[in-house]
């Protein structure tokens, strides 16, 4: 059996520090090459090697995955919905740029598996709002929707044309204790646990009844380990799965809060970010995801919210 060398991009963040680690108990710590524009995170630190790079520099990239003898990559280096609308043309560049930049080392390096998320912001005011299908209407009005759209077809060409095996999924908001979340909408959803127990109160930037599709971070570390490790003929999207965890709105889960932490307040502040979350779906279908390759979730809103405050607490 070949012995796999999986290579992380983006692994200081949010979703690539639970990631890395979760490989590297998977696959052995040195097998699984950490990397990152910024400096590695520490509670990566010590559990296995770490290269600083940067996915736009091609030449950089195409070297460390032949140095390293890399089989696998998982790319997670993306700016997200919120701050992608600061900065259109650099979510724009990196986003797409980052994704072709390794499908095309990817195509030529023969690299047996490639994973690329994309995200529920693929979907706009004119896709359904609850349990939004697999394949519905699809007319993003962010810059981070459209750079995940137009990823999911880049994906798609590369397995068509090229015979890369590349899988993805449509990640909802994503919370979790480990790593801070990156600019995104869905923030909310982690400072809100932050707050509570350091002021027991939280000023949320949606309105109180934004309902969003969320999941749990080990719901979705499992969700990309299972889809990864599926053989190939089960996976028929080639695009980007939707897999669903929960739903919830702001008011929800300080009501699910509050019952942890007694006396906890909310208040509303929409900003910008409002139209974002607007445009979105409020829950997702992802029935395919599960007759596909068997995706299952295990945590609700009320178990994440007690294991959240668990693990936070001082
Ligand atoms: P994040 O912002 O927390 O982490 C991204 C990491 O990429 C950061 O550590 C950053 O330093 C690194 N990076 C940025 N530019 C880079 C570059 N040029 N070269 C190398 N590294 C670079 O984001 P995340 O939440 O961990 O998201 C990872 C992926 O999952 C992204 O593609 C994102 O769109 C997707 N996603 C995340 C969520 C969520 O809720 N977190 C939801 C849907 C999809
Ligand atoms: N959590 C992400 C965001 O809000 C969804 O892709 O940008």
């Amino acid at each position: 059996m070949v012995k796999e060398k999986i290579l992380v991009i983006g692994a200081s963040g949010q979703i690539g520090v639970e990631l890395t680690l979760a490989l590297r108990k998977i696959y052995g710590n040195s097998q699984v090459v950490a990397s990152d524009l910024r400096e590695e995170n520490p509670l990566l630190k010590g559990t296995g090697p770490y290269v600083s790079m940067d996915v736009m520099n091609k030449e950089m990239l195409h070297v460390q995955v032949i140095r390293q003898g890399i089989t696998q990559i998982y790319l997670l280096a993306a700016i997200l919905s919120a701050t992608g609308e600061k900065n259109p043309n650099l979510a724009w560049s990196l986003n797409m740029q980052g994704l072709l930049n390794v499908l095309d080392i990817a195509r030529e390096e023969k690299i047996h598996k490639v994973y690329w998320p994309s995200s529920i912001a693929v979907f706009g005011p004119t896709s359904p709002k609850k349990d939004c299908p697999q394949q519905t209407i699809i007319e993003p009005i962010t810059v981070y929707g459209i750079s995940k759209y137009a990823g999911e077809f880049w994906c798609n060409y590369y397995h068509h044309r090229f015979g890369v095996d590349v899988r993805s999924l449509r990640y909802p908001g994503l919370i979790s204790y480990k790593s801070a979340p990156g600019g995104g909408t869905t923030d909310y959803a982690v400072e809100i646990f932050h707050e509570a127990i350091e002021e027991n109160k939280y000023e949320c930037f949606l309105s109180s009844d934004t309902y969003l599709p969320m999941m749990y971070m080990p719901d979705a570390i499992r969700a990309t380990i299972e889809l990864m490790e599926a053989p190939s003929s089960n996976i028929k999207v080639r695009t980007s799965y939707n897999v669903s965890g929960m739903s919830f709105s702001p008011a929800e889960i300080a009501t699910e809060i509050g019952k942890c932490l007694p006396g906890f307040q909310i208040s509303y502040k929409p900003d910008y970010r409002q139209s974002i979350a607007d445009s979105w779906p409020q829950s997702i279908d992802d029935s395919v995801a599960r007759n596909d390759w068997g995706w299952k979730e295990e945590f609700t809103l009320k178990t994440m919210t007690i294991d959240m405050l668990e693990n936070l607490k001082p």
